[in-house]
């Protein structure tokens, strides 16, 4: 479901209508800003398959959208997302669960090439915390609770806890977190450099919104090539990710953008980006 709103609270949640499919997420557009709120509140937006399908299609379909040229997520006061679904997972052997191959829906996700922002109040967890370290840009309420506590369930995190948590604070603390299953709050996700800036709660999606909305009015080539320079970082060695990131800067001069930038800022007036 998709509608276009200017607005300061996130898409509501609700039911649908009699005999209609169930919208596990609710989508509306903000300016430039395309918006996204997971709409499981029972089950603190427990990341089932359908759930993920939705998610992916909605995040590829306004990535090829000219239109929109920054994504937002959010969940709910209490949860963000409280991770994969686990009812949905318990009784399945490892045949199913590798045929399934539900992690590719989420590598659709990791594909996206706008700036993902992420409003995260209450509890981000397993899953959750793995969406969330997807997302480019986090902003978090001082509610958030932050872990993978997959050890709790006799597994371990599957949809890249292992991997970007550690990138994301060192070998240290991603063991202390994943082999505990210790919750972190939103003051030391801050101070470990796992979420962009904490705010109270009653600010998280409007900051969030602000950020994306004040993004949304730069250059959306720049933005996107940016982001893959950004991410860069985390797939090769200082002298790869330099190289690869002095390529990329050279090739945005072939942009109009490029152009207006500079000489909005030579002519002392505020530049004006058409994305080409
Ligand atoms: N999957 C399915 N249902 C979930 C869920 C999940 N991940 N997390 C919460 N729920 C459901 C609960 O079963 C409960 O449903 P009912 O009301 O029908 O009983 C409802 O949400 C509310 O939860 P609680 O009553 O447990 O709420 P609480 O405040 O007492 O506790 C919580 C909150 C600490 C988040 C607790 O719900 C919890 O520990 N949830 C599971 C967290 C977790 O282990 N996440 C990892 C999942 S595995 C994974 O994500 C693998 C991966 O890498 C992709």
């Amino acid at each position: 479901m998709t509608s276009t709103a200017s607005m300061t609270k996130p898409p509501r949640e609700n039911a649908p209508p009699p005999g209609a499919t169930e919208s596990l997420i609710l989508a509306e557009t903000d300016g430039a800003v395309g918006i996204i709120r997971f709409n499981r509140p029972k089950v603190l937006n427990a990341l089932n398959p359908e759930l993920m399908t939705q998610l992916a299609d909605q995040l590829e379909a306004w990535d090829a959208d000219d239109s929109l040229h920054v994504l937002l997520i959010t969940g709910g006061d209490r949860a963000f997302a409280a991770g994969a679904d686990i009812g949905d997972m318990a009784e399945r052997s490892v045949v199913e669960m590798e045929q399934r191959n539900q992690f590719a829906t989420w590598d659709r996700i990791r594909r996206v090439r706008k700036p993902i922002v992420a409003a995260v109040s209450g509890f981000a967890l397993g899953g959750g915390c793995e969406l969330m370290m997807m997302c480019d840009v986090v902003v978090a309420s001082e509610t958030a609770q932050i872990g993978q506590p997959e050890i709790n369930l006799g597994v371990m995190p599957g949809a890249g806890g292992t991997q970007r948590l550690t990138r994301a604070v060192g070998k240290a603390v991603a063991m202390d977190m994943i082999l505990t299953g210790r919750f972190m709050d939103a003051g030391e996700a801050l101070q470990r450099g796992l979420v962009s800036r904490v705010v109270p709660p009653e600010h998280c999606y409007t900051e969030a919104l602000k950020i994306a909305r004040l993004m949304a009015s730069k250059g959306p080539i720049a933005l996107r090539i940016a982001k893959e320079a950004v991410n860069k970082a985390f797939e090769s060695s200082l002298a790869e990710g330099v190289e690869y990131e002095r390529k990329l800067f050279y090739m945005l001069f072939a942009t109009d953008d490029q152009k207006e930038g500079m000489r909005a800022f030579v002519d002392k007036r505020r530049p004006k980006f058409e994305g080409k």
